[in-house]
């Protein structure tokens, strides 16, 4: 036992009450051919998930029925990255959800249907052979302002854009005693990461799952007890280009970037494509001819007062006569197989305020309130 032990440092995590739970569901649920339901879920789905810790574990295995969060140290991908670890990036990105409830869902091709669109209505706007200053907002992972910056070049060869997000990394904290935190650069903590275990820690867990709830517990007075010794002041770490991590007492800090691998090689390989850590609710200085915030504005986010300082900073940023392109992917409508429809306003910065060019699907949810704008 002791052997076993030492082969599988988690197992010493784990209390005695927590380890016979594992034991007898496991055991239930191999023997049993039909596992018993409860409300539609396994016994042991009911007490216990473990997480995805390494890539290999995102294929279908022994206890894959048993696996739920991915590890959001998965995000970090090798140089080239492999095809695999791009598929399991996106798939987090699809389901990452920060602590403020807004999440990071993006995926490739998501909105290429509106950068048609929008394209042909540029060349309406605006003279094909001079430059265009473009920026997209809250652009996630940058795959879709990557994906439109090279549909855009077809019609507009010296596009120059900037694709920004307020976080383009998480922050890694591993503690030298075992068991990492996953926190956003903001200080906002997401996961706690003792494999087999991945513990969602922005959100309270399923009180059936008895020994995740006994596992998070602990998690979280240990955080508690490190905040107070004043181990976590994310804000003062200074990661210098080229420093790979920072030691704090006992934890060691990394970056885990959130920018999607061929967003990243485009903005290493063209200079007129560039990713930047901007604020929603910041005036931008770049002079822009064309904002895009698409998923960002929306009402199930930010209250009104929230909006209008937004909806201000859009007006304030665009150079005379910008466009600005704003809408929500109404995942909740989606044909099956399809993509959504998008409940979008593509509008024109006027010398008070705003003016609509088109509506896509239907109308933005904030664009009247856009409209109620007077500076
Ligand atoms: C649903 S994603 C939108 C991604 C992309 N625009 C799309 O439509 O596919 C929302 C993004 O807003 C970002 N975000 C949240 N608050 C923000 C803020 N104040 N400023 C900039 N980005 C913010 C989040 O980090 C997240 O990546």
């Amino acid at each position: 036992m002791k052997r076993e032990v030492t082969e599988f440092p988690w197992l010493k995590s784990i209390n005695r009450l927590s380890l016979l739970c594992l034991l007898c569901t496991l055991l239930f649920d191999l023997k049993c051919a039909d596992p018993l339901h409860l409300g539609g879920a396994p016994v042991s789905e009911i007490m216990l998930r473990l997480g995805i810790c390494r890539l290999d574990q995102c294929e279908s295995g022994i206890f894959s029925w048993l696996r739920r969060n991915h590890s959001y140290q998965l995000l970090r991908v090798s140089l080239p990255p492999s095809s695999r670890e791009v598929a399991v990036f996106e798939t987090i990105m699809l389901n990452l959800r920060l602590s403020t409830g807004i999440f990071r869902t993006t995926l490739p091709g998501r909105l290429e249907d509106l950068d048609r669109l929008v394209n042909a209505l540029l060349l309406e706007h605006f003279d094909p052979a001079a430059a265009l200053r473009v920026e997209d907002w809250a652009a996630s992972d940058c795959i879709t302002s990557a994906e439109w910056f090279k549909s855009l070049q077809g019609s507009f060869p010296k596009v120059q854009m900037v694709a920004s997000d307020l976080d383009l990394y998480l922050i890694e904290g591993s503690l030298r005693e075992g068991g990492t935190y996953i926190f956003e650069g903001g200080g906002g903590v997401l996961q706690y990461i003792r494999p087999p275990f991945v513990l969602d820690l922005s959100r309270p867990e399923s009180s059936y799952l008895i020994v995740n709830q006994a596992l998070r517990a602990r998690a979280v007075a240990r955080l508690e007890q490190l905040r107070a010794q004043g181990n976590l002041d994310l804000a003062s770490l200074n990661f210098r280009p080229g420093m790979e991590a920072i030691e704090r007492g006992a934890i060691t800090f990394r970056r885990i970037a959130l920018v999607h691998p061929s967003a990243q090689a485009l903005a290493q390989s063209d200079p007129a494509f560039r990713i930047e850590r901007h604020s929603v609710f910041d005036v931008s200085s770049g002079q822009p001819q064309v904002i895009r915030t698409m998923n960002i504005f929306n009402t199930s986010y930010f209250d009104v007062a929230r909006l209008t300082q937004g909806i201000t900073a859009v007006w304030k940023s665009l150079a005379s006569s910008g466009i600005w392109i704003v809408g929500r992917s109404i995942m909740e409508a989606r044909p099956p197989g399809g993509k959504p429809p998008i409940h979008g306003s593509v509008m024109r910065k006027t010398g008070v305020g705003f003016e609509v060019l088109k509506q896509l699907d239907a109308k933005s949810e904030v664009e009247d309130l856009a409209l109620s704008l007077r500076m």
